[in-house]
């Protein structure tokens, strides 16, 4: 509403979560306590998982899930270019070559077909599959469970837009080797910064608790070296501080309890935007795929790329905080100058980055916001559309 600024994303805090903050504060412990396991077996039943390791941040966690999968130097890891960087940088940080193939304009998510070509002209082994499902939609695993099976790799679902989404009856997080998930403000449910990996997996669980934890055990067990007492402590690899603490792990667990309403809610706020957005008066703007288990992290919208800019423009002036989800990984200077890619070479993902705008999606956005929002874009794109005609 003019006067209201309305952000792409944002979270719901009430009052119980700041109660669930509060007790930690109060309590013993605030890092590494209770709270911890007691969020991440939440977020693995929800999941549908058997285990959860928490991180400090959803990129944390893609590191912990490329480390438990072995990626290391001279690897390859697959990757979409339309991601977060985080996706592609994980592999990175591992010492790997990320392996970029083109989206599918269907889902905008990884295309399988053009994966698995890539995939058999890699020249390195491809350690791992990291497909995104992007801005919520479900990415379907099947033929990258295929493609993973087929290259010996293991198959990481990024995941940090999609807590919530679901493939049938299963939800996301219970069928890829491992998941990731993100619980920064603007996604489904938050721990301000926070993430972590489900799966089934003991010994990828076994390792990311150890790397998130500087690689370090106490657990006699675990050594490979004899035990000395229960002073002792051993670092058996190389491993990092990214532990997520108790206060952020009860703000997390607070909000998993209503993300039902969340993900209900942002899929309303879609069905609001596609009403909104269906007459003729919409015609030059394309809507994001559909699927019946998406959580809408994003909406992702797409107008002709020479009218993006003043779209854009036009309605941040008029308090909406639209965004761009992405600027295609590969064409970022650090990949072009580290790697060699260049513009042209994954030509869907780049077409509809330059079309592409994030309108608002978040739990407390209401009604008459939505229909704000998709009323000053018909405008603008009407607009621009008919002075680019007169031209
Ligand atoms: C697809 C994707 N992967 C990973 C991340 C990283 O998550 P975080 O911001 O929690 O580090 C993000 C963050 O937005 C993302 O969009």
């Amino acid at each position: 509403m003019p006067g209201k600024y309305l952000p792409y994303g944002h979270q719901s805090i009430n009052e119980d979560d700041i109660r669930a903050v509060l007790d930690v504060l109060k309590g013993e412990w605030l890092t590494t306590g209770p709270a911890v396991e007691s969020f991440e077996a939440a977020v693995a039943e929800y999941a549908g998982a058997s285990y959860a390791v928490s991180f400090s941040s959803g990129t944390a966690a893609l590191h912990g899930a490329m480390h438990a999968a072995g990626v290391s130097p001279g690897d390859c890891v697959l990757v979409p270019p339309l991601t977060f960087a985080a996706t592609s940088n994980a592999a990175v940080y591992c010492g790997a070559r990320p392996l970029f193939a083109d989206i599918s304009e269907g889902s905008l998510c990884l295309d399988p077909l053009l994966s698995e070509d890539v995939c058999q002209n890699a020249g390195a082994p491809v350690r791992a599959l990291a497909p995104v499902s992007y801005a919520g939609y479900p990415v379907d695993l099947k033929p990258f469970r295929e493609l993973a099976s087929r290259a010996g790799a293991v198959l990481i679902e990024d995941a940090a837009h999609a807590l919530g989404a679901s493939r049938g009856e299963a939800k996301v997080g219970s069928e890829a080797d491992m998941t990731v998930f993100s619980f920064h403000p603007v996604k489904h449910i938050t721990t301000a910064e926070g993430g972590m990996v489900v799966t089934n997996s003991k010994r990828f669980a076994d390792r990311m608790r150890l790397f998130r934890a500087h690689g370090i055990t106490k657990s006699p067990g675990d050594f490979v070296r004899p035990y000395e007492g229960p002073w002792d402590n051993d670092m058996t690899g190389i491993g990092y501080n990214y532990r997520l603490s108790d206060v952020a792990s009860a703000l997390g667990q607070s909000q998993l309890k209503r993300i039902r309403r969340f993900v209900g809610r942002r899929r309303e706020i879609a069905t609001l935007y596609r009403e909104a957005l269906a007459g003729e008066g919409a015609k030059d703007i394309k809507l994001p795929p559909d699927h019946p288990g998406h959580s809408y992290h994003l909406f992702p919208v797409w107008v002709r790329p020479g009218i993006r800019r003043p779209v854009f423009e036009s309605l941040r002036e008029n308090g909406i905080g639209v965004q761009v989800h992405y600027v295609p990984v590969h064409l970022h200077t650090y990949y072009r100058e580290r790697f060699g890619f260049s513009p042209g070479d994954f030509p869907k993902a780049e077409a509809f980055s330059a079309g592409e705008i994030s309108l608002p999606v978040y739990t407390d956005m209401e009604d008459g916001d939505v229909l704000f929002v998709a009323r000053t874009l018909v405008g603008a794109v009407a607009r621009l559309e008919a002075e680019h005609a007169a031209r």
